[in-house]
């Protein structure tokens, strides 16, 4: 299923095998100038094939904190790492050399600004190229390297594959951009994504177009995504299971519906109370607690755009 027929399925339950992803009493302390600051404190989660788990929550809440963690991409003078996070079952926690044999493998991060995770004096072609020399999935023979940069970009939608290879990043847009960044997470055919803000830089239209991309690749390959976002919206159209972040822990975690029909604290229901409603709505100011409609309308509106304008517009 995809963002375009409205919210994700969530015939989640029942797993077999060991989770893709499993963290757990995971602690972050950031070494600052004015002290310690414990930015994760003891969060527990797990991500399995073919699910998509979201950490939700207000700016400074620890949420890129612990997605940085994970992947070991703290400065390890400046983050303190403890607890367990089996990455297919490797601790890279226990095991920090771990981290090198499973990241741009098995695990894949998604930046968060596409203007600015790309360098501008290499042409997209290059960049591409050398994230798939570097995953070494395939050949590193020059054209079926070019032969394997053409599909990614194919795979995520680009038009005109051969002709976006000569362009520089300053020549294509945001949401052109995001999918090159994509691609390149995708080169190594990881099993896990770990998408921080992805869409957060991008107009309404073009994140629908994002969105839909990910759960599309999601469903053909099983992977699982570890998704970082303050938008509830984001939130509920993609996710399996929502975990909500407030001062580096958890305050509230379940499935996706449980969590946006019947938050447990105040701090959830604002969050839910902070998201945008598109379309002719009743004017009377009330908190909207249904998970379908507000995704449904969302996407209305942004696959509207996506057929009018094409893809090759974003
Ligand atoms: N380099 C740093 N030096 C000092 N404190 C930091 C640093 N980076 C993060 N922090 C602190 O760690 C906490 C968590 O920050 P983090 O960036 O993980 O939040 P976030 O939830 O991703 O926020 P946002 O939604 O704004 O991206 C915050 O209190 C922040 O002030
Ligand atoms: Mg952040």
């Amino acid at each position: 299923m995809n963002a375009q027929a409205g919210t994700k399925s969530h015939a989640d339950s029942g797993h077999t095998g060991p989770a893709l992803l499993e963290v757990r009493d995971f602690q972050v302390e950031l070494i600052t100038d004015a002290g310690i600051v414990r930015a994760v404190d003891s969060v527990n989660f797990s991500i399995h094939r073919g699910e998509t788990v979201t950490i939700i929550g207000e700016s400074g809440s620890g949420k890129s904190t612990t997605a940085m963690g994970v992947l070991r991409l703290l400065p390890d003078d400046l983050a303190v790492l403890s607890g367990t996070v089996l990455i297919d079952g490797v601790d890279v926690v226990a095991v920090p050399k771990a981290i090198d044999k499973v990241r741009g493998r098995t695990v894949a991060l998604i930046p968060q600004d596409p203007m600015t995770a790309l360098s501008p004096v290499h042409s997209i072609g290059s960049q591409l190229s050398e994230a798939i020399r570097i995953a070494g999935a395939a050949s590193k023979e020059k054209d079926a390297v070019r032969a394997r940069a053409i599909r990614l970009l194919e795979q995520v939608h680009i038009p005109t594959p051969e002709v976006q290879l000569k362009k520089y990043p300053h020549q294509l847009s945001g949401g052109m951009l995001q999918r090159v960044l994509i691609a390149i997470a995708l080169a190594s055919e990881p099993q896990l994504l770990v998408a921080d803000e992805p869409t957060s830089a991008l107009d309404v239209t073009v994140q629908a177009g994002i969105l839909d991309l990910l759960l599309e690749l999601q469903e053909q390959r099983g992977i699982g995504i570890l998704m970082i976002t303050h938008d509830l919206g984001v939130a509920r159209l993609i996710s399996d299971r929502i975990h909500v972040m407030k001062d580096g822990s958890f305050v509230e975690s379940g499935d996706v519906q449980q969590v946006v029909e019947q938050p447990a604290t105040e701090y959830t229901r604002n969050l839910l109370a902070a998201v945008p409603v598109l379309g002719p709505w009743d004017e009377t100011p009330t908190v909207n607690t249904d998970p379908k409609s507000t995704a449904s309308n969302t996407t209305a509106a942004g696959d509207a755009a996506l057929t009018s304008t094409g893809v090759q517009n974003d």
